[in-house]
């Protein structure tokens, strides 16, 4: 029997990430009552959330220490001891990564959903009692049911001292406004079958969210509309950023075109702004994922439609890589640039599929000296990214890794700057705003180009410092 709303009094999610982390924190800091169990496999994770130091949480997400400072000790816990808190939990979140599957069937396409399956193996083995179990990583199509026949297989096993039932309750945060979207989110969408569990995990949510906010659909519907959600976003992206070439080529201006179609009301405003690509753990992943599924039905010309929203995208990367070379007489070998902004977007720490890698690879391919700055990532990060250690700037020699370029962490924009003969810059945060022009062009080498990939900087004052400036979609 699935417990009726009033008896979930203590919930666990396997998981502790970008997702799983936030989300439990707002769930505890909204539900006092209940008991919260973060619990992953990482120590070194696990304890950074414990961390004594609020700014040195495992994740960056604006507002996200104070929700943890409230809650946490008092009804939120992190903690590697995954059997306890499944033992002890009414409800199981499921929250582990799925990565593009890099081998095997489907390598390259499909999710690798190994973990998915491993940890809903420790929960068939660590459950008691009656246990729901919510799928909140993104899935492919039918991973519930998988899910349901490692549970069932328990099931039988234990005699039926233990049951389960499964949701799907796919997350919509994005990242640097995750603690926002999660505090006032669109919609949440719970699929299932079993009513009472969809109203005991519609219970924990209509804490703080509005009645009609809350979708119930069944399993299938739920677990395909988190993928065709992020399938349409990313669509968007490359659409404007298709237009974005097309604007430089004519002389139009993608800003002065998004205002414009995005003032109509069945378009509307948002995720129209050209840049550098997307990146992000969840939108190439998620398209190559529904272009597998497609595939796997017979539906070639369905998965070919998506695949094509992913090429633009890597070409839109390798295109401005292309603009720096070009622009700069054809070579980068002893040139300097300075790369503003590492993340896959502002307010977060992440750089999973972040067009910064790519096009840095691709730059250093071309032996350039990059200076990269970002406000939230560490020199550490930036390595394993680019699979290459920093070396020296200013030296041929310790030429290692991919390319034959060489990189260096600088602390600020006006350091990385210093005999830079470009600044690039391929994250939107804020202070790039706001950068003195006269200060950077001041330090840098002539003649000094600025490449705006996110058409955040003041190009004007920029332009006026003296420095020739492209801006993404400006003809
Ligand atoms: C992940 C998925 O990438 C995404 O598709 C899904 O929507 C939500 O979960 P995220 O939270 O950003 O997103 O992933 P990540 O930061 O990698 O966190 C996953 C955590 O699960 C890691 O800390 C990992 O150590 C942990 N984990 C993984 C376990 O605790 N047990 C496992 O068996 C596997
Ligand atoms: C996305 C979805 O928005 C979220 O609902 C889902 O749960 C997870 O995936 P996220 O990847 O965190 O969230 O960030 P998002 O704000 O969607 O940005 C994704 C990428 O698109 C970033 O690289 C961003 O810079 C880029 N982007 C976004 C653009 O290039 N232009 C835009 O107009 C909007």
């Amino acid at each position: 029997m699935t417990p009726a709303v009033a008896d979930i009094r203590s919930i666990c999610c396997i998981g502790a990430g970008y997702v799983g982390g936030p989300t439990m924190a707002v769930i505890a800091d909204r539900c006092p009552q209940l008991q919260v169990t973060v619990v992953d496999l990482n120590a070194e994770r696990i304890a950074a959330w414990n961390h004594d130091d609020l700014g040195r949480l495992p994740v960056y997400e604006p507002g996200l220490d104070a929700v943890v400072g409230r809650a946490r000790g008092r009804n939120l816990h992190f903690s590697t001891a995954v059997d306890d808190a499944i033992a002890a939990a009414d409800m199981v979140f499921l929250s582990v990564n799925t990565p593009t599957k890099s081998r095997g069937v489907g390598a390259g396409q499909a999710s690798d959903l190994r973990w998915i399956e491993a940890s809903a193996r420790q929960v068939a083995a660590a459950a008691s009692g009656h246990t729901i179990v919510v799928e909140k990583s993104t899935l492919p199509v039918r991973t519930a049911e998988a899910v349901k026949a490692i549970l069932a297989a328990a099931q039988g096993d234990a005699g039926g001292s233990k049951t389960f039932s499964v949701l799907s309750n796919p997350e919509f945060l994005a990242e640097g406004t995750a603690i926002a979207d999660l505090e006032a989110p669109d919609r949440v969408l719970i699929g299932g079958e079993d009513d009472q569990a969809i109203e005991a995990l519609a219970a924990i949510y209509g804490h703080w969210v509005s009645g009609e906010r809350i979708l119930r659909t069944n399993l299938w519907s739920s677990e395909l509309s988190k993928l065709t959600a992020n399938a349409f976003l990313a669509q968007r992206i490359s659409s404007i950023n298709s237009i974005a070439a097309l604007c430089e080529a004519t002389g139009a201006d993608v800003r002065e075109v998004a205002r414009a179609i995005g003032s109509d009301s069945r378009l509307g405003p948002k995720f129209l702004q050209a840049g550098p690509g997307f990146g992000g753990s969840c939108f190439q992943k998620d398209i190559l994922n529904l272009v597998y599924l497609c595939r796997h039905y017979g539906l070639e010309e369905v998965a070919r439609y998506w695949e094509q929203v992913v090429d633009l995208n890597t070409w839109q990367q390798q295109r401005i890589a292309r603009k720096v070379v070009l622009s700069l007489f054809g070579t980068l070998t002893g040139k300097r640039l300075a790369v503003l902004g590492f993340a896959f977007k502002a307010d977060t720490n992440d750089t999973r599929e972040s067009p910064a890698i790519r096009i840095c690879r691709d730059l250093l391919e071309e032996g350039a000296e990059l200076a990269i700055v970002d406000p939230k990532v560490d020199a550490g990060q930036i390595a394993a990214d680019l699979g290459q250690a920093p070396g020296p700037l200013g030296s041929t020699t310790g030429l290692v890794g991919v390319g034959e370029g060489t990189w260096a962490a600088a602390a600020s924009p006006l350091e990385a700057a210093r005999g830079a003969d470009a600044v690039l810059i391929l994250t939107e945060w804020q202070a790039y705003r706001h950068l003195d022009w006269s200060a950077l062009a001041a330090v840098m080498r002539r003649p000094a180009w600025l490449f705006d990939a996110r058409a955040v900087a003041d190009a004007a004052a920029a332009r006026a410092a003296g420095l020739t400036v492209w801006r993404v979609g400006e003809g």
